[in-house]
């Protein structure tokens, strides 16, 4: 039975309720993150909890992240997940219980914080070396994508798509550029350049994205932020997307057509090695 946390409490999930008046199941009023560790640790718990903070201000909901760090360490230690190679700990706060409005509850309405932690499993390797297949879906969301929103529905319909057609990934096109993922960021390769979208308004600044742009430095690639046109993105030599629950996962073949040569670049498999010896690193430091 899996614990997690609501509220100041570590309880049973099956124990944990919430108010049906609560603005994050009426109004998705409220914000979430994902963070991920790896044999019990965590990774950038400090970005994901600053990414936290300015959705927070953004979204004027006051709460305090500073207790965040140790329900993290704790849900993981009360779900025996020290010992998994990967976890992720959800975390959800919402503006509160109060009677349905659209503008904000009283002052002093208290947000809502939920979170649970489970183990998370990479692909098997030889999978992951045929590569995955991805379509392209309009991008239909709000224009502060780079907020967390819980108002996911865009990102539901656009990766219900994906398994639809019986593909890993969607990608999300706005006014003919390749945006990112439903819920990860995506790069293009260009002549050994690894290409992604800028971290403007348009995208969530992924964590895994910042990390992968500095592993690719690191291994002394050239990294460019720019729009990518959806056309050109066709043309690209690798196509892979980043995020806490998919680290690096290769797209070889972009609506039905290859992408490259229709398998996985060396790109992706360099920043796919690096990225899982680079948090295993970082972690036990
Ligand atoms: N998704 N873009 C979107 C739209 C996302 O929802 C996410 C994360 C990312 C990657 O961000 P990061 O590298 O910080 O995980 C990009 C989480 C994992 C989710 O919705 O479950």
């Amino acid at each position: 039975m899996s614990t997690v946390y609501l509220n100041g409490e570590y309880l049973p999930k099956e124990r944990a309720v919430i108010s049906v008046d609560d603005r994050g199941f009426l109004l998705a009023d409220g914000l979430y993150e994902v963070t991920p560790a790896y044999r019990g640790r965590l990774f950038r718990l400090e970005q994901h909890m600053a990414r936290l903070r300015r959705g927070l201000d953004a979204l004027r909901i006051q709460y305090d992240t500073e207790g965040l760090g140790d329900v993290h360490l704790r849900l993981l230690a009360d779900n025996g997940l020290q010992d998994e190679d990967v976890s992720i700990v959800y975390l959800q706060i919402t503006r509160g219980v109060a009677p349905r409005t659209h503008h904000f509850p009283p002052a002093g309405t208290v947000p809502t914080v939920y979170a649970f932690s489970n183990a998370f499993r990479r692909p098997d390797p030889a999978r992951w070396a045929r590569g995955y297949a991805a379509i392209t879906v309009p991008d239909r969301r709000w224009a502060r994508a780079d907020i967390k929103s819980i108002g996911l529905l865009p990102n539901v319909l656009s990766q219900q798509a994906a398994v639809d057609a019986g593909v890993a990934d969607s990608l999300l096109v706005k006014d003919g550029v390749a945006i990112e993922g439903s819920h990860n960021n995506v790069f293009g390769v260009f002549g050994g350049v690894v290409t992604t979208h800028p971290a403007t308004h348009e995208i969530l600044h992924g964590i895994g994205r910042a990390f992968v742009m500095e592993l690719a430095r690191g291994l002394g690639m050239s990294v460019e932020e720019r729009a990518i046109p959806l056309e050109e993105m066709r043309e690209a030599d690798e196509i892979f997307f980043t995020g806490t629950t998919t680290e690096v996962r290769p797209t070889v073949e972009l609506d039905g057509r290859p992408v490259g040569d229709g398998t996985v670049g060396p790109v992706a498999k360099a920043l796919y090695e690096a990225f899982k010896a680079g948090v295993a690193e970082e972690v036990a430091r």
